[in-house]
């Protein structure tokens, strides 16, 4: 794979529940656990972008919704040697674009405390309180 390669996104395309495992693994470094993601997204996702290289997955968010007003923007994960070259803000991007033209009104997102990531978001989002517990 070319790394200078412009990534393709795409919303709602197809995924194989393994690429996805392994994304997910390498981006947020813990052990492949093979689940079931195809049969999540539709289930629970309003919609979900990826982005490819050369046919392989190298980034991926999901957009999961309560079915009206509210989407949560989860899993954002670049794959670790394309990280740092643009493809998390893409996929940011276009998720809120995709957003935009659905019934939801609000979209949520949380990051961790270093706020770094908030850059990708081009201050798009304003902050607010929020709180999260571990299950
Ligand atoms: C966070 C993540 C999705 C960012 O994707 P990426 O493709 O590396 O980000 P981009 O190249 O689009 O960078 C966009 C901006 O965010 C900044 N940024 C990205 N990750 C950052 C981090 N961890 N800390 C500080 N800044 C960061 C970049 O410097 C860039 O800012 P700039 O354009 O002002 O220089 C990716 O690093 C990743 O998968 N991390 C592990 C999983 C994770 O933490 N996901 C977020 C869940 S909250």
């Amino acid at each position: 794979m070319d790394p200078r390669e412009q990534p393709q996104l795409a919303w709602r395309e197809e995924i194989d529940d393994a690429e996805v495992s392994v994304l997910h693994a390498a981006a947020f470094d813990h052990a492949v656990e093979h689940e079931p993601w195809g049969e999540r997204l539709e289930r629970h996702s309003l919609g979900w972008v990826t982005a490819r290289c050369g046919g392989e997955l190298v980034g991926f968010c999901n957009v999961v919704s309560d079915g009206g007003r509210h989407a949560f923007l989860v899993d954002t994960a670049v794959r670790p040697d394309r990280q740092g070259t643009g493809i998390g803000r893409e996929l940011v991007h276009r998720a809120i674009e995709e957003c935009r033209a659905s019934p939801a009104r609000w979209l949520h997102v949380d990051f961790e405390i270093d706020l770094g990531p908030f850059s990708m978001t081009d201050g798009l989002f304003r902050r607010s309180t929020a709180g999260i517990l571990e299950l």
